[in-house]
């Protein structure tokens, strides 16, 4: 495959893994933007939007906090209804998004879904945006407002949350779509359908349907960097993490002499191997000091994190392995899987590689970023034990300056 040749993937399926991995930020609460979507095509569903409208609020309602890296940002979408700072998640998944051509239509919607109606319908902004924006400022809301009562007294609680939406109908919403809203919440399904094990179905079913669309590997990639941003954006230690251990991987992997193709997806994998430390707490990520045994037996799940994001995107099956092996050790002495060494391919190996040495040249918040010859000296540490494939080890040494650039994200 060149960087012509098309990928046949499922968006929808790419969709909810960005959504699987934002959400992780907020620990226990990992289905918002399901549900977040799920009100909003029932609600576009009541307003006679068409099938394909009624989709696009589905996955509107995935990616609307694409934006949203930080347990703190997520703190303040789930405990406020208004709050000064919103536009800043809605600025940053809209430049996330915008310049992506399979997904930069949610990017003007995600804009503004958290601009007040009155505000919204003043703005030069195109009517069906517009409502596709204010639908999901509803929904969001609707969902802040329920959260703490499903699997128990919703269907109590819902007249105190439909008195609250209807409070700023006119103001933050459009009334049209609080009508909708109205004759929507009539139905105890609805309510019952957000509960954790409904609202998980639900988005299963919605996986199988059929939105296959061939993107380039070039576009894969350009996706991929939207997730390493929004993971690399977690805390400042890890900015640019993510980045570097493709860049380094797909150097590795070029040197070594590996198909254009295959280097692709190896950069694709270094791209998307920590996207489970968004289930990270800030606070241990960001901890200025080693990690205790509670703390490391936290991070230490965040490969299989990445595992479970990724698996269940049709087509990049090897990619997901190859990215949820980084801490995989020839020894079996890694985490979690502890495959057999010949079930570690050349492309996981890299990866492994090229983690470790971006994370030993990049300052972390316990220790300054390493000179080469430390690099070196635990890189050797590790043949030697058995972890690291040593003939990766004595290739990325005998190309030391290059690979010590591109780790530091000083040569492109
Ligand atoms: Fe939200
Ligand atoms: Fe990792
Ligand atoms: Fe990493």
């Amino acid at each position: 495959m060149t960087q012509c040749s098309k990928l046949d993937v499922n968006l929808r399926q790419m969709i909810i893994a960005i959504e699987t991995a934002v959400s992780l930020v907020g620990m226990n609460d990992t289905n918002h933007g399901k549900r977040v979507g799920y009100i909003a095509s029932q609600l576009g569903q009541q307003l006679g939007f068409s099938d394909e409208e009624i989709q696009f609020l589905f996955d509107l309602g995935l990616l609307h906090d694409c934006g949203v890296s930080t347990e703190q940002m997520h703190a303040h979408i789930v405990n406020h209804f208004d709050w000064c700072d919103a536009h800043i998640h809605c600025e940053i998944g809209y430049r996330l998004l915008k310049d992506f051509e399979p997904l930069c239509a949610f990017a003007v919607p995600i804009l503004y879904h958290h601009t007040p109606w009155e505000k919204l319908n003043k703005l030069n902004v195109s009517m069906l945006d517009a409502r596709m924006a204010n639908l999901i400022f509803l929904a969001d809301r609707i969902d802040v407002l329920a959260a703490t009562h499903y699997e128990s007294d919703i269907l109590f609680a819902k007249e105190e949350i439909v008195k609250s939406i209807t409070h700023y109908k006119g103001t933050y919403f459009d009334p049209k779509i609080v009508h909708a809203f109205h004759q929507v919440e009539r139905s105890e399904a609805f309510w019952i359908a957000l509960e954790s094990r409904h609202i998980t179905r639900y988005t299963w079913d919605m996986s199988q349907f059929k939105n296959n669309r061939l993107i380039s590997l070039a576009q894969l990639k350009q996706l991929s960097s939207i997730m390493a941003y929004i993971v690399d954006q977690k805390s400042p230690f890890t900015a640019q993490h993510s980045q570097g251990v493709a860049s380094l991987a797909h150097y590795i992997a070029s040197s070594l002499g590996l198909l254009d193709e295959q280097c692709d997806k190896i950069e694709v994998a270094g791209l998307l191997h920590d996207l489970g430390k968004l289930h990270v707490p800030d606070n241990i990520l960001g901890k200025p000091g080693p990690l205790n045994e509670i703390e490391r037996a936290i991070m230490n799940q965040h490969s299989y994190e990445t595992y479970e994001i990724l698996r269940h995107i049709n087509g990049l099956e090897d990619i997901a392995c190859w990215a949820a092996f980084h801490h995989e050790g020839l020894n079996g002495l890694g985490y979690p899987f502890h495959p057999q060494k010949q079930e570690l391919s050349v492309e996981a190996r890299i990866v492994a590689v090229a983690d470790i040495f971006q994370a030993l040249v990049q300052d972390r918040p316990y220790r300054k970023g390493m000179q080469l010859d430390e690099v070196i000296d635990i890189l050797d540490g590790f043949v030697k034990s058995g972890k690291l494939d040593g003939d990766i080890v004595k290739h990325a040494k005998q190309h030391a300056a290059v690979c010590f650039e591109i780790a530091q994200g000083s040569r492109k």
